[in-house]
């Protein structure tokens, strides 16, 4: 065994929101440690892991991690130090089976999350390879060498195309716009570094035009994205094309719109509360009627979200009438779940998915519903969540795995940048080793 875990802590650090999280250390004999922080959502859906928290103590409003991180610190430790980290399944096979829950609500996810991060690292660090190369060892490892299906994704590292925040909404800015995110897809660059300078430029001119348009042009969402007082979302989108003319680029061939509408969080009793566009609730065929008029009427590519987590009609219904011209992403509908994406590839549902490594708990969970997504033709979608921190494990795990998308929010706010810079000094060093598809992933949309 080259890399013999000796050494398992945690402790409280603290996220992009100020709210306790979870870091874990792993040391294997003789190197030094392997370290993550687990990040944590504001807009989360039923049916993910269990982040826990120390509800009952009235320290930090019941938000501190003091629980998970001694879970860590007591059974997770005893259960690992020994074992060998280069073994990433089998170190997330005991994680699951020593949690016994659903949901990893007895350990809570964030312990679990971090512990399974920190081993890839602390593997890592024994050997002397960089994240990128040890994540890129285990996504190797789990597709195998069975024949499979992988497509132009997955089959070797790519550099990611970004899809990044300009505007935010509902609950990452007051809930000023009913939908999250208004997103832009710079699917006519040639390289993630270009594809980059287009974004930085339209996020920087939309600063510019909301400015002189009287709004509040620089105050920003929690993913960095602006957050201004906009009547309608039909408005925010209106400005994200202006801005992308104001920057010289063509909406649309150069740069693309994205919408995460994150509809869950507006829909009771069946229907969608929209206020800005009708006093009385909308169906789900309603809202597919209005998604579809804004397809016809903007640049749009992609939609997340646009049906609530357990609308499965309201989904079937907006992938027979938009799937085959957006991509329409599945966040809190699949919560990263191989169990749930595959319902969805069983019903007919969606065509893409996020991926987000804390909904469901460990690496190897997380590669699994990767590659049933790149198996099935679903584009996966690597995300960040709203509360991050400076760990960039998702940058180098977008790449290690080929996934093609990369979701972090906005390009203000270093929690969002870590990850962007770390993509430039990826293309910089794996230089001929490391592919870019960019917007080409999106031939079929186009045809
Ligand atoms: P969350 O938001 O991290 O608050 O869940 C991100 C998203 O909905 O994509
Ligand atoms: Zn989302």
């Amino acid at each position: 065994m080259t890399s013999r875990i000796e050494r398992v802590h945690a402790r409280e650090v603290f996220d992009s929101r100020g709210k306790p999280t979870v870091e874990v250390e792993v040391t294997c004999a003789g190197a030094r440690p392997g370290r993550a922080m687990v990040p944590s959502g504001a807009s989360t859906g039923r049916f993910e892991a269990v982040e826990l928290r120390d509800r009952s103590d009235s320290r930090l409003d019941g938000l501190g991690v003091r629980q998970a991180v001694r879970n860590v610190c007591t059974e997770i430790a005893s259960a690992i130090i020994g074992l060998d980290a280069d073994d990433q399944a089998e170190i997330d096979r005991r994680l699951i089976e020593l949690d016994g829950t659903p949901q990893k609500s007895r350990l809570g996810a964030n312990a679990i999350l971090g512990t399974s991060l920190a081993v890839a690292y602390a593997s890592a660090e024994a050997r002397g390879v960089s994240p990128v190369i040890r994540f890129r060892e285990i996504w190797d490892a789990i597709v195998g060498h069975v024949e499979i299906v992988l497509d132009k994704l997955g089959m070797r590292m790519l550099l990611p195309l970004p899809m990044v925040n300009m505007i935010s909404g509902g609950l990452h800015a007051g809930r000023q716009l009913e939908f999250q995110d208004f997103l832009i897809l710079p699917v006519g660059a040639t390289s993630y570094s270009q594809a980059f300078e287009w974004i930085v430029t339209v996020y920087r001119r939309l600063g510019r035009v909301l400015i002189e348009r009287g709004h509040e042009g620089i105050l920003v969402g929690d993913e960095g994205g602006y957050g201004p007082k906009l009547r309608t979302n039909e408005e925010a989108i209106e400005l994200v094309v202006a801005a992308i003319e104001v920057a010289g680029l063509n909406p649309g061939d150069d740069v693309a719109i994205g919408l995460d509408v994150a509809s869950t969080h507006f829909f009771e009793d069946g229907r969608y509360r929209l206020p800005s566009v009708s006093s009385s609730p909308l169906t789900a065929e309603q809202m597919v009627d209005l998604l579809e008029g804004w397809v016809a009427r903007y640049p749009i590519i992609s939609l997340e979200d646009p049906l609530a987590e357990d609308d499965w009609t309201g989904w079937r219904l907006i992938t027979e009438r938009l799937g085959k011209r957006v991509q329409l992403i599945g966040d809190d509908l699949f919560v990263t779940n191989v169990a749930r994406l595959r319902e969805g590839i069983e019903r007919g549902v969606a065509n893409s998915v996020l991926i987000k490594p804390n909904q469901i708990g460990t690496l190897t969970e997380t590669l699994a519903t990767l590659r049933l997504a790149i198996d099935n033709g679903y584009w996966p979608v690597v995300s960040a969540r709203s509360g991050e921190t400076e760990d960039t494990t998702i940058a180098d795990l977008v790449v290690a795995t080929g996934a093609g998308q990369l979701k972090v929010g906005s390009v203000a706010r270093s929690e969002r940048l870590a990850k962007y810079n770390q993509l430039l000094r990826l293309e910089e060093t794996l230089r001929t080793d490391v592919g870019y598809l960019g917007g080409s992933i999106f031939e079929s949309l186009r045809s």
